[in-house]
């Protein structure tokens, strides 16, 4: 097979190398394309470019597969936990007993947040969703912990601080929205175990933890922990390749986080979920999203990459009925997603334009059943996908081929006009 594709333009012939990856995908490496040619490729939202080459998590969104550092999720949902997860995201390797503990020790460490910064939270007026608060409060970090240089040992702390902190800052705006004492970190609880006490404990009810609730908020963060080259983490390259502070980056993850199209689709979830409990209207509301003059979709339906069930919404899925049993909850809104599920799965506009239920459309029901409040879900997201984000970015800061990133234009505007004095317009 020949490692090039010719194009032909005006009449001469130009070779485009072909890049290959470790599980066969192959790339037409166009980095030379305008200097040789004079042409430039569009691609509106990037559905076909490779933006980089990285070696952290695979993705086949035909079959439905996703593996961190090679590891299939399903292994890392059973088995691993969200912090051994983190380690191994942002290291290339699960941790050794040693490591483990040396990676805990350091989270301890640094899960205090600054006392000043709740002056900031204080500011914010009480209805600001979290996820304003907590993309700006990310970027405040940097004020209040300037010391990051290009040293390994201070990227270590840094990367470790913002993993603990997020946290701690994710809990502390929860009580501090309800005007509730906020409630310290302790270096006798696992990383999840901690954030929910963090988020429930009260001088007057001691927060009891459950082993179930403590799992199954491990495995959503581990479903979330990376996604490739997903909104959010384009965001967190695109930004840190201007060189920028690792908590601006995070900062601008977050940002793109919270859009609807995006991880704010978990909230929405739950809100249509909750519209359609309300009024039974399942079939209009179906009829609504196939319409092409409405602009209403399905949240929870359909991905950029995945084009047949997405692994983690199964596993999200089994995992909100097993919560639910053991905890004797009964949610509705559950009831309600898998009817939604069952007429969505067998239309035929959902089975040609490749629709199934993404990662959000069940994780809202287990966050409910942990006892999250709706507008903490993308907060949640956002905890889960840090280490991902902090893995892409210590990729492309190591990477000698990133630079900073500038994409082209094809210009559809006037051509040259000239300026005209505001008293003849
Ligand atoms: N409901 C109804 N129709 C849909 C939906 C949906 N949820 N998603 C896509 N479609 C249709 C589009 O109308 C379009 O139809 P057409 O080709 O007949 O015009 C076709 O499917 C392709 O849609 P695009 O928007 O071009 O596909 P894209 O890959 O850009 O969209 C996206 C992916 C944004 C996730 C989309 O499926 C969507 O809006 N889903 C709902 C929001 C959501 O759940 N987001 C979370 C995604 S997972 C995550 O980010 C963590």
């Amino acid at each position: 097979m020949d490692d090039y594709v010719r194009l032909t333009y005006q009449g001469r012939e130009f070779r485009l190398p072909l890049v290959a990856g470790s599980e066969g995908e192959t790339a037409i490496d166009i980095s030379r394309l305008r200097q040789e040619t004079g042409l430039i490729t569009l691609d509106p939202g990037f559905a076909n470019t490779g933006s980089c080459r990285s070696a952290i998590t695979f993705v086949d969104g035909e079959r439905g597969i996703l593996r961190y550092r090679g590891i299939p999720v399903e292994q890392l949902a059973e088995r691993s936990t969200f912090k051994e997860t983190a380690f191994l995201l942002i290291n290339g390797a699960l941790p050794t007993q040693k490591e483990l503990t040396r990676f805990s020790v350091l989270l301890n460490d640094h899960s205090l947040v600054h006392e000043d910064m709740k002056i900031f939270y204080q500011s914010f007026p009480r209805s600001s969703h979290p996820m304003g608060i907590l993309s700006a409060m990310v970027n405040a970090l940097r004020s209040f912990y300037p010391e990051l240089q290009n040293l390994e040992e201070e990227i270590n702390i840094t990367v470790t601080r913002l993993l603990s902190k997020v946290r701690t800052m994710a809990a502390m705006s929860y009580k501090i929205s309800r005007g509730h004492t906020v409630v310290y970190p302790r270096s006798d609880l696992t990383y999840c175990a901690n954030f929910l006490n963090m988020m429930f404990d009260s001088p007057v009810k001691p927060y009891e933890l459950d082993p179930d609730v403590v799992k199954a908020l491990n495995v959503f963060l581990i479903l979330h922990a990376d996604h490739e080259q997903n909104c959010s983490t384009a965001a967190v390259r695109v930004v840190g390749s201007a060189r920028v502070n690792l908590y601006a980056a995070i900062s601008a993850g977050i940002a793109a986080l919270w859009g609807p199209l995006h991880g704010g689709a978990n909230q929405a979830v739950i809100e249509m979920l909750t519209e359609m409990s309300r009024h039974g209207n399942l079939d209009a509301m179906v009829a609504r999203a196939k319409d092409k003059n409405d602009s209403y979709r399905l949240m929870g339906f359909g991905h950029r990459v995945y084009k047949t069930y997405d692994p983690r919404a199964r596993i999200m899925k089994q995992m909100a009925h097993v919560l639910l049993e053991k905890l004797k909850l009964s949610d509705p809104l559950l009831d309600v997603a898998r009817e939604l599920e069952a007429i969505a799965l067998k239309d035929d506009y959902f089975i040609e334009h490749h629709l199934y239920p993404n990662v959000d459309f069940y994780s809202g029901i287990v966050l409910r059943a942990i006892g999250i409040p709706t507008n903490m879900f993308t907060v949640l997201f956002a905890i889960g996908r840090l280490p991902g984000w902090i893995a892409q970015w210590k990729e492309s800061m190591d990477d000698p081929a990133w630079k900073l990133c500038r994409p082209r234009q094809v210009y559809s505007g006037p051509g040259e006009r000239d300026y005209v004095p505001i008293e003849e317009r």
